[in-house]
């Protein structure tokens, strides 16, 4: 057993070496997690039960079609936050507006972001989905956050990750000392340390976009897919792989070395994912695994939103690839 590491006595272990915790952190995050458990069952059991599969008819903030799984897992991650006094106040990918919490409203210190379920078009077609997360640290306390406590850098952050419901399910994080991956074991209902120190490999083992766009895509863009694709130097071995759920992507890049790019094009200059609940998390991820993302030109950790919803071009993953996607596409900022 010496040998087994749950999420819990990893978090509480490190928690013992701050000086000054309160275990507050510790809480929120075994919070976060069994959240994540509970949608993870619900995934696994998704193709059974027709309360779970398909659309529920609604479009959500973003003008698309919400799926039930979408809900199922953004009001989990509510209820489950929602009665915790260390945070304040809540934003959804799926919701217009932030929610504050019943607990702590006015004392929580912490404000959470999430994207409940990532790829959901891949949700009825049983392909890998994912869940969203990150935490910061709001400088009022005391009052009702607002939504502009929000819109700050990602640099803020004082923890994020991620989990994916994947061939097994997989919660990777940071808190700003590197990044580790935690294994479910679905017979003990506890995620179990797999990865102790995820280090993005400095290889191109794939590149990751949605090529049906290149028709939209600018001369930088393109001129980057080709030398990704030429077969040269660092290329040789280089496959193009896009599932289409953001974190299954940034996944695979994250462990054997890649890069995936939603970039700003001719049709949608700003791209497609969402600032606060899927690029800056990410982006901190990535940098703490010694990665890299952009938007093309500015650190993704430095851009604050201008709305809870702004959208960003993203350019993640390994160093080496984000930097040379941003040298080729130089030129076609205005
Ligand atoms: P979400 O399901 O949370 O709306 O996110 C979908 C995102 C992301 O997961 C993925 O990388 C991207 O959309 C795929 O977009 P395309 O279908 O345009 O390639
Ligand atoms: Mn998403
Ligand atoms: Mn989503």
């Amino acid at each position: 057993m010496a040998g087994l590491v749950t999420l819990s006595r990893y978090v509480l272990q490190r928690e013992r070496d701050v000086e000054g915790a309160t275990g507050d952190f510790t809480l929120l995050l075994s919070h976060l997690a069994l959240a994540m458990k509970v949608v993870s069952r619900e995934v696994a059991r998704a193709g059974l039960l027709d309360a779970v599969l398909g659309k529920t008819g609604d479009t959500n903030v973003q003008g698309e079609q919400v799926a039930k799984l979408d809900v199922l897992a953004n009001d989990l991650l509510i209820e489950v936050l929602s009665d915790l006094p260390m945070v304040a106040a809540i934003a959804s990918e799926e919701e217009e507006h932030i929610r504050h919490t019943r607990a702590g409203r006015l004392t929580g210190k912490y404000l959470i972001c999430f994207d409940p379920l990532d790829g959901s078009s891949n949700i009825d077609v049983n392909v890998t989905i994912g869940t969203i997360f990150s935490i910061r640290r709001r400088e009022t306390v005391g009052v009702e956050a607002t939504p502009e406590d929000f819109l700050r850098p990602g640099t803020e952050q004082v923890a994020a990750g991620y989990c994916v419901y994947g061939s097994s399910t997989m919660l990777v994080f940071t808190t700003g000392q590197g990044v580790v991956g935690f294994t479910l074991d679905p017979q003990v209902g506890e995620f179990i340390l797999s990865h102790p120190e995820i280090r993005i490999p400095d290889s191109c083992t794939a590149w990751s976009a949605n090529v049906g766009n290149a028709r939209h895509w600018l001369p930088g863009t393109l001129a980057f897919q080709e030398t990704v694709t030429s077969g040269e130097g660092r290329y040789k071995r280089t496959s193009l792989r896009y599932v289409g759920t953001l974190v299954a992507d940034f996944h695979r890049n994250l462990l054997q070395g890649g890069v995936f790019f939603y970039p700003g094009d001719r049709k949608s200059p700003r791209g497609k994912l969402r600032l606060l609940y899927e690029a800056h998390p990410l982006a901190f991820v990535a940098e703490q695994a010694g990665g890299k993302a952009t938007d093309g030109t500015r650190r993704i950790m430095e851009i604050a939103g201008d709305g809870l919803h702004t959208r960003v071009p993203l350019i993640l993953g390994n160093s080496h690839e984000v930097e040379l996607f941003d040298r080729f596409t130089a030129a076609d900022r205005p």
